[in-house]
Order: C-alpha cells, then sequence, then structure tokens
C-alpha cells in the first residue's frame, strides 16, 4: 500500500475521540481575531514576542519546553473567549475538523475554573458548547459528551464549587455534562487532593476520568483508580513503569486516552516510537488515540493516527482492536456503541488484504 492509501485507510477508520480540550482547539489565527473583537489585550510584545502576530505564536507552540510552559499560552489563549457564541464557534468548527478526519463520536474537556475565574459564567460556557454540539450531531451525525474539567493546581474547595455550580443546574443529572476529569499541572498536584469531589460523583453514577502518568509518575494512576475511583485514565503513559498496574488496567479493560503528538510536543517522550503502544497492544490494554490540544501540538485526530501509523506500522487486526477498544471505552449508550462497532466491522471488510 502506498502512503497515501494508508492515509485514506486510516482517514476512513470510524474513529472515536475522547481526549481533546476544546481550549486547546484554539488556533492563533481565531485568538488574535477573537482578540481584537472582544478588545483582549495579549501580552505586550515587549515582554513576550511570541505575540507579535499569530505566525509567531504558531512558532513557540514548536517549542514548548514542558507540560507548564504550555500551560502558560494555553491559558493567555483562552482568554479570548467571551461570549456563548465564541464557545459555539470554537466547538463547532473543532467539531466540523474533527468529521473530516472520520470522528462519529467525541468526548470533549471543558475547563469551567478558567473561564469563572476571568467573570465568564459557567453557564455562557455550556451554553455555547451545547449548541455547537446540537449543530454537529445535525451537521455530521457526530455525537458527542461534555467532561467537566477540574483544575489541579487550584484548591479542592474550588473544584468542589464547580462541581455543586454544574449539580445545583441538573447538568450531570440530565446528561448536559456525562462526566468529571482533572488536568492542569500534574507534579505536586497528585489525585487524592480531588477524593472527596470524586466520591460524590461516583456516588451520584457520574463518569470519572483523570490526567494521570502523564509527566507524573505511575503512582499518580494508581492513586487516581484506587483513591479517585476513575474509570478511564487521560495520558496513562507511564503505565509501563509498574508491570503490576498495566496488567489489572489490560485486565479491567480501563481505556487509556493517548496522545501521540502532545507527548512529543511537551517532551514526555523524544518521538511517537518511544510511546508504549507495542506493550500496550502486547498485553491487550485498551488505548484511544487523540490530539488533547490540537491547535498547540501541531495535528489533529488524524495527524497523530498517520504518526502512529508512521512510527509502528500496525496492521489491519491492531487497527481494529484500537478502535473496538476506543467504542467501548466510550460512554455513548449501548445502542450507539452497537452502530459504531457495525462500522468499524464494515471497514475492516472493506480494507481486507491491504494493510
Ligand atoms: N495535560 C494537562 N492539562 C491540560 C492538558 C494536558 O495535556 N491540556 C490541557 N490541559
Ligand atoms: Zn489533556
Amino acid at each position: 500500500m502506498t502512503e497515501a492509501a494508508i492515509q485514506q485507510c486510516l482517514h476512513d477508520l470510524p474513529k472515536c475521540e475522547h481526549h481533546l480540550h476544546i481550549e486547546g482547539s484554539l488556533s492563533p489565527s481565531l485568538l488574535f481575531r477573537l482578540a481584537d473583537t472582544n478588545k483582549i489585550s495579549l501580552p505586550a510584545i515587549e515582554t513576550d514576542p511570541s505575540f507579535a502576530s499569530p505566525e509567531a505564536l504558531e512558532g513557540r507552540y514548536t517549542r514548548f519546553t514542558s507540560l507548564n510552559d504550555f500551560l502558560h499560552y494555553y491559558y493567555i489563549g483562552m482568554s479570548v473567549l467571551i461570549t456563548t457564541a465564541d464557545f459555539e464557534s470554537l466547538a463547532y468548527e473543532y467539531f466540523a475538523r474533527a468529521h473530516n478526519d472520520g470522528v462519529h463520536h467525541a468526548e470533549i474537556f471543558f475547563d469551567p475554573q478558567a473561564h469563572t475565574s476571568r467573570g465568564i459564567a459557567y453557564e455562557t460556557v455550556v451554553a455555547g458548547l451545547g449548541m455547537a454540539q446540537k449543530r454537529a450531531e445535525k451537521d455530521f451525525g457526530l455525537t458527542s459528551k461534555l467532561i467537566l474539567c477540574f483544575l489541579r493546581h487550584l484548591p479542592a474547595s474550588d473544584a468542589k464549587d464547580t462541581y455543586q455550580a454544574a449539580e445545583a443546574l441538573g447538568h450531570f443529572s440530565s446528561g448536559v455534562v456525562a462526566g468529571i476529569g482533572l488536568d492542569s499541572s500534574e507534579v505536586g498536584f497528585p489525585p487524592e487532593i480531588f477524593k472527596e469531589v470524586y466520591e460524590s460523583a461516583s456516588k451520584a453514577g457520574i463518569r470519572r476520568t483523570a490526567h494521570a502518568g502523564e509527566e507524573g509518575d505511575s503512582t499518580y494512576i494508581s492513586r487516581a483508580l484506587d483513591l479517585c475511583s476513575i474509570e478511564r485514565i487521560d495520558h496513562g503513559i507511564r503505565l509501563v513503569d509498574d508491570e503490576a498496574l498495566l496488567k489489572r488496567v489490560a485486565k479491567d479493560k480501563t481505556l487509556v486516552t493517548m496522545c501521540p503528538l502532545s507527548n512529543v510536543r511537551l517532551r514526555c517522550v523524544t518521538k511517537v516510537a518511544e510511546l508504549p503502544i507495542r506493550k500496550f497492544l502486547t498485553e491487550g490494554v485498551r488505548f484511544s488515540i487523540n490530539s488533547d490540544d490540537p491547535a498547540y501540538f501541531g495535528g489533529y485526530i488524524l495527524d497523530n493516527y498517520i504518526a502512529v501509523q508512521e512510527a509502528f506500522r500496525l496492521n489491519l487486526k491492531e487497527w481494529k482492536f484500537i478502535a473496538d477498544g476506543a467504542i467501548e471505552g466510550s460512554w455513548c449508550d449501548g445502542e450507539r456503541k452497537q452502530v459504531l462497532l457495525e462500522k468499524v466491522e464494515q471497514w475492516a471488510e472493506s480494507y481486507k488484504g491491504t494493510l
């Protein structure tokens, strides 16, 4: 198969995305445009020359030194999002892009505290995202869920207030928000800080995930599983450092949401080939491939699939294992999963004997 044919095959593979921060899909060009429209001042060029132009900013994004270095730009970037329409267009553009990459179901993170702390109401954010979700389902047949993330560098009491605000609006019980997550700076902010809010969510039957084992060691993963009863692991690349834990995750079919291009950009690994993808496949760990913050990390979901293929040369059976696992680990209902599993089956049939 030629490279172009392989890329077409990966394009056609029905995908689910589970690890996408909607604020991380804000491109430098949209960032500058919204800063202008909303009269938001960006850092002065004398302080940070990266803000001279969208191109300069794009260039700076190729030189992140760590997760915290990236987060500095991520929080500045999202400060231009003000109105419901801003959130709606941001999310709709992501859905359109994801649809073009062959995504059928997306479960997207949002960071309410990063907006409420700037005076943007939680309801403004959720209303915009919700409108985009409805349009994407109507226009593209793309189903989606929202995952409310807590910022781990802020106090647990802040996370609790955010949780209660969503709960008071009935957002969990109505399904407007499907689950909770934990993101931002990992090292020094272990999952157990947020044990209480995760316990409340667990009792209420709300879905739970957390970033764990991205920059933090493998105990961040075990502690998130044991103390916060997470049902999914975001990143989880440090699983390879604890054989027993890896076997447990494989046995429990806990989905690991991997983000290859992100891990390279944030220097968790030097190249995609260093990621434990072969090990996960051999041990039967269920994982999905995702873009994390595509506007910051140089690629959307299909770019991540292609990077994995270039590094590991997976065969059709291995790609089917990944695609089936991504569907089974999704938080959509059984009926939707069945539809998606059949799409993957048809894909495998049509590419039989090629990959
Ligand atoms: N890690 C932690 N927090 C984040 C990330 C990430 O990759 N992206 C956006 N917030
Ligand atoms: Zn992430």
